[in-house]
């Protein structure tokens, strides 16, 4: 149904990525001063990337096809990047109240909750409305252009450490979807390496697929 594959092209960038996010910030939220020093930066750091992506490719693209679509999201995105810029600051900072932290936190957790999700409920069908499912799965293979290959050593095991079981399957199937067969392994390396063992075995069990090329432990 094209409906559906318009939905499967569009949901990893709309939907598991962003819960992968909120799961990562709120773990980050309850785990005090010690996970925001040891997880914040590489939080940042795929947040950046995200709202990179969405600034440079996909709402370019679909502003060209539909003026004006992407307006809402300007404003929350240079009020995350102000809360990141904030927070990171007092990232190795010996003297920050935790207090201030957690508080700063939550405040970015919130707005960045909310902008999702009107992205989710604003952006996203129009990107479903304006583009045929070729031309969605066009615009991801282009993400590679903007990510360099330590970005997705370290993001890949990242979204599948923050995402459930069942986001996992959907993820993977869509990437088997897109990419060569020469690229499986290290996409196997990378997915494995953010998961317990029984966690990679329950998603091989259900993307078979994956269990062709056997990343090495
Ligand atoms: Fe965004
Ligand atoms: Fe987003």
């Amino acid at each position: 149904m094209p409906e559906d594959a318009r939905f499967d092209a569009v949901a990893d960038n709309f939907i598991y990525i962003h819960r992968a996010l909120c799961h990562d910030l709120s773990g980050i939220i309850e785990g005090g001063a010690r996970a925001f020093q040891t997880g914040f930066p590489r939080f940042v750091r795929i947040l950046d990337k995200h709202t990179e992506l969405e600034e440079q490719l996909f709402f370019p693209a679909l502003e060209a096809r539909s003026q004006g679509s992407t307006d809402v999201t300007r404003a929350p995105h240079r009020d995350i990047e102000e809360r990141l810029r904030g927070l990171e600051a007092l990232v190795g900072d010996v003297d920050a109240s935790e207090s201030r932290i957690l508080e700063d936190l939550k405040a970015l957790e919130e707005t960045m909750g909310e902008h999702l999700a009107e992205e989710q409920r604003v952006v996203m069908p129009e990107m479903m409305r304006h583009f045929s499912a070729e031309e969605l799965w066009a615009l991801d293979a282009r993400i590679m252009e903007f990510c360099s290959p330590e970005f997705m050593q370290e993001m890949m095991p990242w979204w599948f450490l923050h995402m459930d079981a069942d986001d996992r399957v959907a993820v993977a199937r869509n990437m088997l979807g897109g990419i060569d067969a020469s690229f499986l392994p290290a996409l196997c390396q990378w997915i494995s390496e953010g998961l317990a063992a029984a966690e990679w075995q329950q998603l091989v069990a259900q993307v078979p697929a994956l269990s062709q090329s056997s990343p090495t432990p």
